[in-house]
């Protein structure tokens, strides 16, 4: 029997990724629990999330924490007193500090909205990830969970999904398109995480599958 998983989820936003995982705790799919929710921004809408389902909410940000050395010790600090087992960066717009990095390694996922190795990386967030998919005139691009180290969106692959880019497309409908298959990918990554089901070898990911693992 696996133990349940301490889960800390890391915001900046809306939280809807954070939303589709606390729906699926609570129909008991995965066998975690969010122990908080960080947000680096005070009016998150991430923060009234985790308030309306009894969730710890933390802000650690510029105005409370202005030295970003301080900033990273308050959040390690936090996982450590919650003893979390698994953070989750869900629409978290800010850098992780090497100490978590290195404390949490292949503990760490997160959910980055495009096809890795493209459009990704230093400058590559939010709008302008699927502004430079329709620039560039790819046809196809989607979601991918990966694990986080220390570089920007380089660590492990977990699960993607890919979505068509049609001529009509605008940043608009491709971030809808893409968000519904991040709403899809992130909880079920969540869930292998959880029942222990991956595996991390180099840079590549094992899934092992749900009745034992026969390959
Ligand atoms: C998602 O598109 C995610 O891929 C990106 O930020 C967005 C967060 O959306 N990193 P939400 O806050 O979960 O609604």
């Amino acid at each position: 029997m696996v133990e349940i998983v301490n889960i800390a989820v890391l915001v900046s936003g809306r939280g809807s990724n954070l939303q589709f995982i606390i729906d699926s705790i609570d129909r008991g799919e995965i066998n975690g629990k969010i122990e908080m929710v960080i947000s680096n921004k005070r009016d998150a809408y991430g923060l009234k999330r985790a308030e309306n389902h009894g969730i710890q909410g933390l802000y650690i940000g510029k105005g409370n924490y202005p030295d970003i050395h301080d900033r990273s010790i308050r959040i390690l600090e936090a996982l450590r007193e919650s003893k979390i087992d698994l953070i989750i960066l869900a629409g978290y717009m800010s850098i992780l500090d090497k100490k978590i990095i290195d404390e949490f390694k292949n503990r760490i996922i997160n959910i980055h909205p495009s096809l890795i190795p493209s459009f990704c990386g230093k400058g590559y967030y939010g709008e302008k990830v699927h502004e430079a998919v329709i620039q560039y005139g790819v046809k196809l691009t989607g979601a991918t969970v990966h694990f986080v180290d220390e570089g920007a969106d380089t660590g492990p692959v977990i699960l993607q999904k890919a979505v068509n880019v049609d001529f009509k497309d605008t940043p608009e409908t491709i971030a809808d398109k893409v968000l519904k298959v991040e709403h899809e990918l992130l909880p079920k990554a969540v869930k292998m995480y959880c029942e222990g089901r991956i595996m991390v070898e180099g840079r590549r990911v094992k899934i092992k599958s749900e009745i034992g693992d026969r390959r």
